[in-house]
This record gives C-alpha cells, structure tokens and sequence, in this order.
C-alpha cells in the first residue's frame, strides 16, 4: 500500500514557504493516498519553545491543516508527542544511524551555528525522530520541501541499515526482503523552495527577523498587500520566458510563487506576464494571493476560537495513529530481540 506522511514543527509563523512546499501539496495527496499527517512537536523542543506558545502553536498548525483543506476524519492529523512510538523508535534509530552521517547535515550546522557545543543532543538527533516519524507508518511517501532532502536520505539509509542488520531476524518472522520501505521524497512543483521576499538568496522561513520577509498564512490582506509591494525586485520587466529567470532570484521567487498559487507553471505565468513591469505583475501577485490566502487565515481564526474541538481532532486522531504505531513497535521489538509482554 501506498502511505503519505509528513511533519510540520509547531514554532511560529507557519508562512507561505510552508503552504505552497508542504500543506498545499498535502491537500493534494489526500485524493490518492491514505496520509497521515502530524504536528511534530518533538521535534519543535529541540530548542527551548516557551510552553504556553508552543501550546498555542500546535493548536495553530492543527487549525492551519485544517483550514486549507485537510480532511482529519478521513485522514489523520495528531500530534506527535501524543503517540509514544515516534519516541522509542527514535531511540532505536539513535543505535542505527552512525555519526558520521549526522555530522553531514547541513540543517544541524545551520541551526547550530558557531556555538555547535551548546546545542541540545535532540537537534543533533534530530533527523533519526524523523526518520522514525515516517517510518514507523512506514510511509512510502513524503510531500516536503526542498530544505527536507537531505534528511530523507538519511531516513532511506536508516531503513537500508535496519533491514540490513536485521536482515535474518527480518526474514524469520516473516517480513520477507526487508522490513522498512524505501521512502520515496515528493519534491515538485514550482514553489519548492520558497525564498525570503527581502533577499532571493535566503529561504523564506519562520525565524527570520523581519516579518517583510515572509507572508504568514494569518497575514489580512493589508498585510499581503504591503509585503507584496515591498518585495525586493530587478529594475528589468519580467523576461517572457524561464530561461530569462536565471541570475533573477527575486524575479524568479515571485514568479514561482504566483504559479504555485494559480496552480499553474512558472512558463505559463511567463506567457501571462512576459514584458510587464514588476508594478503591475505585483498588484496581481497581491489579488491572487488575497483570494487564496484570505479565507485560510480566516478559517484558521475561526477554528482557533474552539480549542476544545481542535483538541478533540488531535486526540481523534492520534487514537488512530496508535494503532498503526503500536503495531510498528511491536513487530521492531520482535525483529531487535527485546522481550516484550
Ligand atoms: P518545517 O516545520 O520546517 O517545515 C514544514 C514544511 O514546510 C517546508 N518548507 C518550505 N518549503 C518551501 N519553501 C520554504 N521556504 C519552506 N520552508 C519550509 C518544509 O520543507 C517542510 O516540508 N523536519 C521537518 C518536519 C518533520 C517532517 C517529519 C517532515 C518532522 N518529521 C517527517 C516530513 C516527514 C521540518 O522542520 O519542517
């Protein structure tokens, strides 16, 4: 069977990063795929979060799911911490996974910056919950964005790992080739890397400093309208074809944007808009982007005034998830040799 999961961190300011690589392409996969999809945070402790926001902020990511367009009746969303699988499997994978191939991701020396002693061992680990997040449902596919790569190759090693070490063990209760899937990443699309709108060489993200940066999915349309206006562009009218992109990263990201948005190609917008100035090319930038996003932000406060109900989901759901995982960690314990009851 074919599964879809994937993850995303209860830290603040979800963005239109986050949208357009990750929940839209969720909403999407719901037609073809049984998906599962969690509010990770585990993962968000991995840096001290102050517990009454990150109470907020996994409520808020639940309300953003939901809002564009997740179904959590016919699907599961839940939070991580709330299935204790993802924790021992983690642990499990900690004892698989090797150093050296921590020590080559990129986002732990990102997020660790100069000071890497004074990190927590959690952001260090961090992708072995990852891959324990996925793998536990042994998902056959993960819709992330680009900046996710690396860590999904990781989680294949870990499963070839796995399947390899315990290969005997594997095959004699009955799992055949191997007991993890090779997860395949669903990386595509024209926004898989959104970039900041004050600087097309950095990705668009939650932490940065300066909200003009990036659009939150709770942004009103006053909001959109002026980081839109304000984005950093080229004094060159946009070029007709993609070609023409290369060398314009701002060009380029607000291009890719609008195209995510319209559901459409960066070509497609470029037979649109080829010639225009970015004035113009820019107010419909902001149209498109107040009719797809307003109602999110809208819905999303709506939903955020009955936490009640936003619980009830969460706890609905990670019901289901348990039975899943549970039976994960079962058959793991079999195939590793610990006795279990
Ligand atoms: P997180 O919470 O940083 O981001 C959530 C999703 O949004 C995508 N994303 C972007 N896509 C395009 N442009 C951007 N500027 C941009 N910024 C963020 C991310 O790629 C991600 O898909 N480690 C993950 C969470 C996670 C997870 C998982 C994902 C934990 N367990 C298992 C998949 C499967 C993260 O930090 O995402």
């Amino acid at each position: 069977v074919e599964r879809v999961f994937s993850g995303v961190q209860p830290t603040g300011n979800l963005h239109l990063g986050n949208y357009l690589g990750a929940i839209k392409r969720f909403v999407e996969l719901q037609k073809t795929h049984a998906c599962i999809y969690c509010v990770v945070d585990l993962h968000a402790i991995t840096v001290w979060q102050d517990p009454e926001e990150l109470r907020r902020h996994i409520r808020e990511v639940t309300a953003a799911f939901i809002a564009c367009g997740i179904d959590p009746k016919a699907h599961i969303v839940f939070n991580q911490s709330q299935v204790s699988g993802h924790a021992e499997l983690a642990w499990i994978f900690n004892c698989v996974a090797r150093m050296g191939w921590l020590n080559r991701m990129t986002q732990f020396k990102e997020k660790a910056g100069k000071d890497r002693e004074n990190a927590s061992v959690g952001l260090f680990a961090y992708p072995n919950l990852m891959a324990a997040d996925i793998l536990l449902y042994r998902a056959t596919h993960v819709p992330v964005g680009e900046d996710q790569k690396q860590h999904l190759e990781l989680t294949r090693d870990i499963a070839m790992k796995f399947n390899n070490d315990f290969s005997a063990s594997i095959s004699a209760a009955g799992h055949g080739e191997g007991y993890f899937p090779l997860t395949e990443p669903l990386i595509a699309g024209p926004a898989t890397r959104v970039m900041s709108l004050r600087d097309g060489a950095k990705k668009m993200s939650k932490s940065d400093a300066s909200d003009f940066s990036r659009i939150n999915l709770t942004d009103d349309a006053d909001a959109i309208a002026t980081k839109v206006r304000r984005a950093k562009t080229d004094p060159e009218p946009l070029p007709s074809e993609e070609e023409g992109l290369k060398g314009r990263p701002e060009a380029d990201n607000l291009v890719g944007i609008f195209a995510a948005l319209a559901d459409t190609s960066k070509s497609q917008v470029l037979a649109d808009y080829g010639n225009a100035q970015f004035s113009t090319f820019k107010g419909a930038l902001v149209d498109l982007a107040v009719a797809k996003l307003g109602p999110i932000g809208a819905e999303m406060q709506r939903l955020m005034g009955d936490l009640s109900a936003i619980d009830a989901i969460l706890a609905d759901g990670a019901g289901r998830a348990r039975v899943i995982a549970d039976e994960t960690i079962r058959q793991v314990k079999d195939i590793v040799g610990l006795v279990r009851s």
